[in-house]
This record gives C-alpha cells, sequence and structure tokens, in this order.
C-alpha cells in the first residue's frame, strides 16, 4: 500500500492504512515519551514492528520485582527487543519504586537507528545493518519488503523495480542517521543501549544477567522454533545461575491490550517455570523443553 507520509502523529487505527508518520519526525522529537513510540507505530523493520508505548508491560514488572531480591548489590537486567526503550524506562521507574538500588538495565534491540539517504527526489531509509525500510517521493511512501506486511500487487511491482535499480541505490548518499531511541532515556542514568542480533550469541554478556524480559519479540510470527531455540540457548548463557527469563506478548482483545507472559527461573541446567499471566508465554513449549548440552 502506498502511504500519504505525515508530519504529526496518527490519532485512529484506520488511518494507518493509507498514512504513516515522517520518519524525519523523529529528529526532531521532544521529550514526550509517548510522541516517540507513537511515530514508531508504522516502522517494520525486517518484519518485526518496532511498535511499543509507555505503560503496557506492567504485568511483567511485577513478575520481576517479585521474583527479585531487591537487597541485590548491583542487578544486571537486560531488556531484550526494548525497541525505543519507553517499556525499559517504565521498568527503571517501577525497579526504583520497589526499593531496587544500583539497578543497570540493557536496553537492547537489533535496531536502534535508521540512514536516510537520497539521490534527486528519491529518499530512502534503511536500517543499520542496511535493510530497505521505506522509499520515497516527496510525501508518496512505500514499505520495502519486509517491513511491509501486507503488499498489494502494485506496490509489489514498484518496489521490486525500486530496488532490482541498483545503479539509483547506490547512486544514494547517506545524509542523516535517525536514532531510534526515545528521547526520554538520556535522562535515566541507569539504563545504557546496546545494538545486537538476539540471533547472534554475544559473549561478553555470558553469566552477567540476573534477569532478562523479552516482551512482544520471541512471537510464534516472527521467528521460526528453531531460530527461537537459538535464542532461547542464547539467553541461557547470558543469565547468572538462579537468573530469571520473562516471556510475554500483548494481544489485541476489543480494542484493548492483554499481556499474557512466563517466567523462569534458570537452574540445574534448564529453565523451570515459576508463574505465568493472562494465558502464559506462547513459547512455553520451547522454554520448558530447553535444556543445556
Ligand atoms: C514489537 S517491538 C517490542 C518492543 C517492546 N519490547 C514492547 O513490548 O513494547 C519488537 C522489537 O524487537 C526488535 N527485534 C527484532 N528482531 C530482533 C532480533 N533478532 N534481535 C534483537 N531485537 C530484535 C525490533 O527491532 C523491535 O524493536
Amino acid at each position: 500500500m502506498t502511504k500519504f507520509i505525515v508530519s504529526s502523529t496518527i490519532p485512529f487505527r484506520w488511518l494507518h492504512y493509507f498514512c504513516q508518520t515522517d520518519p524525519d519526525a523523529l529528529a526532531l522529537s521532544t521529550d514526550n515519551v509517548s510522541v516517540f513510540s507513537k511515530i514508531l507505530d508504522d516502522i517494520r523493520i525486517n518484519g518485526v514492528w518496532k511498535r511499543t508505548n509507555p505503560a503496557r508491560l506492567p504485568k511483567t514488572e511485577t513478575a520481576l520485582v517479585k521474583h527479585l531480591d531487591c537487597k541485590l548489590k548491583d542487578l544486571h537486567v537486560l531488556d531484550l527487543g526494548a525497541s525505543d526503550g519507553s517499556t525499559t524506562l517504565d521498568m527503571a521507574r517501577a525497579f526504583k519504586t520497589a526499593g531496587f538500588t544500583n539497578v543497570n538495565l540493557l536496553l537492547a534491540d537489533r535496531y536502534l537507528s535508521l540512514t536516510k539517504f537520497t539521490v534527486g527526489y528519491i529518499t530512502e531509509y534503511r536500517a543499520s545493518d542496511g535493510e530497505p525500510v521505506l522509499m520515497r517521493v516527496g510525501r508518496l511512501g512505500i514499505r520495502l519488503p519486509k517491513s511491509e506486511h501486507d503488499w498489494g500487487w502494485l506496490n509489489n511491482y514498484i518496489a521490486g523495480r525500486y530496488l532490482a535499480n541498483t545503479t539509483l541505490r547506490n547512486a544514494m548518499t547517506p545524509v542523516q542517521d535517525i536514532s531510534l531511541i526515545n528521547p526520554n532515556i538520556a535522562h535515566e542514568t541507569t539504563i545504557s543501549a546496546l545494538e545486537f542480533d538476539a540471533l547472534q550469541r554475544q559473549p561478553h554478556l555470558a553469566g552477567r544477567l540476573h534477569a532478562l524480559r523479552a516482551s512482544n519479540i520471541l512471537n510464534l510470527e516472527y521467528f521460526s522454533t528453531t531460530q527461537l531455540r537459538t535464542m532461547v540457548g542464547h539467553i541461557f548463557t547470558y543469565l547468572k545461575d538462579d537468573g530469571l527469563f520473562l516471556a510475554s506478548r500483548n494481544v489485541c482483545e476489543a480494542g484493548l491490550e492483554g499481556e499474557h507472559g512466563t517466567i523462569w527461573r534458570k537452574s540445574n541446567g534448564c529453565f523451570n517455570q515459576l508463574e505465568s499471566f493472562g494465558a502464559g508465554s506462547e513459547i512455553t513449549d520451547i522454554v520448558t523443553r530447553w535444556e543445556s548440552e
């Protein structure tokens, strides 16, 4: 679907079908956490939405606070697939309110910036690994493959022709880097950002974490069972013994978002389930059956 690029946020769900907020607005964005997150609503990179919102994960925060020891001197928690980090900020506040001191939160995501490229009247936004996200000419934009969920034949045709034009695309020059991290995070000293792909093991994280939260990322819709098993294996190595792993997904029911998730503790070479909320995590089988070699 060709989108009309608008400079403000979009007030109605149905309007997203025709319109998309200009990604350039991210670079101008204010200190308002939810405005920045709303601009991300329409951005999908490599098949996964950047969609997020403050205050959407209270059940995950309650579960983590409940199962972590607030007397821990130096708490390390990683928020995997954190998008712009507005939910990481909520988590920082929840820990503070619960009396945790010395908290270190890692906002981890595969895509923490976009680069804007131009040639003539054409602009293209690419992710940090070069994945094409959006092409626009003036106010008309087309989401590029893996960034559009529901392609019509016309889009397919235009985007296919556009992407095949390597001469044009190679002639583009980068004009701006756009951060996908919420500007409000800058005020929060307990949070640091880390760009990495959850499918690639990060040796520097081995045995470092007291807890890892993965909300709205380890979804069956986004990854194959084999990929999910690989990621669960990496998460296992990042956790300390007795560390916590929480996986959850928000599902829209009758216009309201409901949280469904499960929390496990790492012990004796596997994950032991502690509790679930809503209908539980959709990857419960994968996690519960997972065992270290
Ligand atoms: C739907 S958002 C979830 C944001 C936040 N956790 C929430 O629940 O509001 C999913 C995020 O996962 C990130 N992501 C996708 N694939 C990833 C990967 N392989 N490794 C790390 N992050 C990834 C996306 O860039 C996106 O920001």
